[in-house]
């Protein structure tokens, strides 16, 4: 396994709409053991294919709660804490409700700011072994599938925030300069 580069904002691979996986091989595996790698090297809870700066429609997700509460906003444990979870060409197939959360984003170092989207979803993926599945999701579960679904499609998290908001996080990227983006 190893450790990929997480690429941060504006790289145009972030900002680009990713392909269906047709192929699941030892090559995809591989990608996908390697982005939980990059996700737990990095200390994130979610992670899309774009962010490694490979355009296929990938996503890997686990969410901690053993240790300690990723968010004060998590009440209780859940069934989908603490599983790692493969969303190949994720489809939200129901959503419902409302929900207000404070996100962030490894392609955006240290920047947090609240996003709202669909409390609930309800999806249907495939795992790297081809098998497909349904799942729903609630609280963080849900507001992480539709951020890295978001990553998939080329939409960044300040896409989904007012103007005035999403200007003051463009400025502090491009502040930060070019760091790690070789
Ligand atoms: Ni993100």
């Amino acid at each position: 396994m190893s450790v990929l580069d997480v690429l941060v904002w504006p790289a145009k691979v972030l900002e680009t709409k990713a392909d269906p996986v047709t192929t699941f091989d030892a090559g995809l595996k591989q990608f996908v053991a390697n982005m939980f790698e990059t996700m737990h090297d990095s200390g994130g809870i979610g992670l899309a294919a774009n962010q490694v700066g490979d355009l296929r429609r990938v996503i890997v997700i686990e969410i901690p709660w053993s240790d300690s509460k990723y968010s004060e906003q998590e009440e209780k444990q859940e069934p989908w804490h603490d599983k790692r979870w493969v969303l190949i060409n994720p489809e939200i197939i129901k959503k419902s409700g409302k929900i207000r959360w404070q996100e962030g984003c490894l392609s955006f170092p240290e920047i947090f700011d609240f996003v709202d989207r669909a409390a609930e979803v309800w999806i249907k993926a495939f795992d790297e072994n081809g098998k497909e599945y349904e799942v729903h999701a609630n609280e963080l579960f849900s507001v992480c599938i539709q951020h890295e679904i978001d990553h998939l499609d080329g939409v960044v998290f300040f896409q989904r925030m007012s103007r005035l908001k999403a200007d003051i996080i463009k400025k502090k990227m491009l502040r930060r300069g070019p760091l790690n983006n070789a």
